[in-house]
């Protein structure tokens, strides 16, 4: 699979398959992962993987804490989003929200069915396997970044194999929940969660595709 093949044909997958995913693939996949660069060669990520009854264990405690009426463990480790998002952000999340609730039939004022679909995310979109990626609390926004880059290899890779993926930030406002039940040191952050697993492609949630802003609106050309 071409690279290009392998970042266009990734979307946030909202619906997995019961299908199961091999140890062997997620460890090939989280090899060729490493390879991805980071200054100094730090090489700032950790990564918990689950599957069967330990991630099952997780998703049941975290939907029974949604269930009493708790919608995240505060303060979170860290913030998702700018706590005043501008232009041209907030339009840019505002719509790839009602993008994805259009496709579920969910309409605006559905409260339960947005809360259904919140807490699809502590399903993992039902996922045979999970990814938990963290990062030591030390670490700074150079390496921050880093992660992001070996995530982004991990979700393209997950491609050249068959496979989908769902990044899922949802998961960092429950992590003492995640800490706890991953015995992860309290001196990493957990960033996210993903979904990793075959897709089912005939479900409406899988059809869109968010778009993309132009060329023009965040490059600049000098000199060519
Ligand atoms: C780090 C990260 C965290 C995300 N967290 C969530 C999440 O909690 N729930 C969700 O439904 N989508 C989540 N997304 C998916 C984004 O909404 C999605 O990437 C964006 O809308 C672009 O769509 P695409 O991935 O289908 O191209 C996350 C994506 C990233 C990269």
């Amino acid at each position: 699979m071409q690279v290009s093949e392998a970042i266009l044909s990734r979307f946030t997958c909202r619906a997995f398959l019961p299908r199961p995913v091999v140890r062997a693939d997620i460890e090939a996949i989280l090899d060729l992962a490493s390879h991805s660069p980071s200054g100094g060669n730090l090489q700032p990520w950790r990564v918990w993987a689950l599957s069967g009854a330990p991630l099952e264990a997780l998703q049941a405690d975290v939907k029974r804490k949604l269930g009493e009426g708790e919608f995240a463990e505060l303060p979170p480790d860290y913030l998702l989003y700018p706590t005043v998002p501008k232009e041209p952000y907030a339009t840019r999340r505002f719509d790839s929200g009602e993008l994805m609730y259009a496709a579920l039939g969910i309409e605006r004022n559905d409260h339960v069915g947005r809360m259904d679909q919140v807490s699809r995310n502590y399903e993992c979109f039902g996922a045979p396997a999970a990814l938990f990626f963290a990062i030591d609390r030390d670490m700074q926004q150079g390496q921050w970044a880093e992660l992001g880059m070996f995530i982004n290899a991990v979700m393209l890779l997950a491609r050249e194999r068959g496979l989908h993926t769902a990044a899922i930030g949802a998961w960092s406002l429950w992590h003492r929940t995640v800490r706890a039940a991953l015995q992860m040191p309290d001196d990493l952050i957990l960033y996210c969660g993903m979904g990793i697993g075959h897709a089912d492609l005939s479900a409406a949630v899988n059809t869109i595709r968010q778009p993309r802003a132009g060329l023009a609106e965040f490059t600049v050309f000098d000199g060519f």
